[in-house]
């Protein structure tokens, strides 16, 4: 087993699709849909790539303003290797991406349930947020 995390790793828009299809149990219509390649950069300032042995086990996008803020977006690790530290793991990799290109906040929402991932594991301090449902 060799598992290993690229910032701003090469992948296959397929493989995201389908991670995000899982991750978020939107079903086998919205696979191949997005071109991440294509989204990611122009919108982010990076992102993680997790791969167990080549298989593509994690991914987190990283969106920012420019400057000083960034936001994670999608953080989604497949179903069978939950609970591997790979998501904490992944979130240090942002952490220190995100600092080393000087951004200094860096935020994330979530649902109650993953309060034990975010704040326990990733060390994010909880805080009020907004939103607003546009469509
Ligand atoms: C959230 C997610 C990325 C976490 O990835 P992971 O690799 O399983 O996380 P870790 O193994 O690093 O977990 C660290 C800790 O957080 C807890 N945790 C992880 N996911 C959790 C969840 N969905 N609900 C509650 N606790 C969770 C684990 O129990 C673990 O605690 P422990 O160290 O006491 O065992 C993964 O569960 C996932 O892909 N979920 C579906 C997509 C999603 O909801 N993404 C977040 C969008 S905001």
């Amino acid at each position: 087993m060799s598992l290993n995390y690229e910032w701003r790793g090469s992948f296959e828009n397929a493989e995201v699709n389908g991670l995000h299809a899982e991750a978020f149990d939107t079903g086998v219509h919205s696979r191949d849909e997005s071109n991440w390649n294509e989204l990611l950069a122009k919108h982010s300032l990076g992102w993680v790539v997790a791969r167990d042995s080549g298989r593509l086990v994690g991914f987190v996008n990283v969106a920012w303003d420019g400057s000083t803020h960034a936001w994670i977006q999608d953080a989604m690790v497949t179903k069978k290797d939950r609970n591997r530290g790979i998501g904490t793991k992944m979130i240090e990799v942002v952490r220190s991406e995100c600092r080393r290109s000087g951004c200094e906040w860096l935020h994330v929402d979530f649902d109650e349930d993953l309060e034990k991932f975010y704040v326990q594991s990733c060390g994010f301090t909880p805080t009020s947020a907004g939103l607003i449902r546009l469509s």
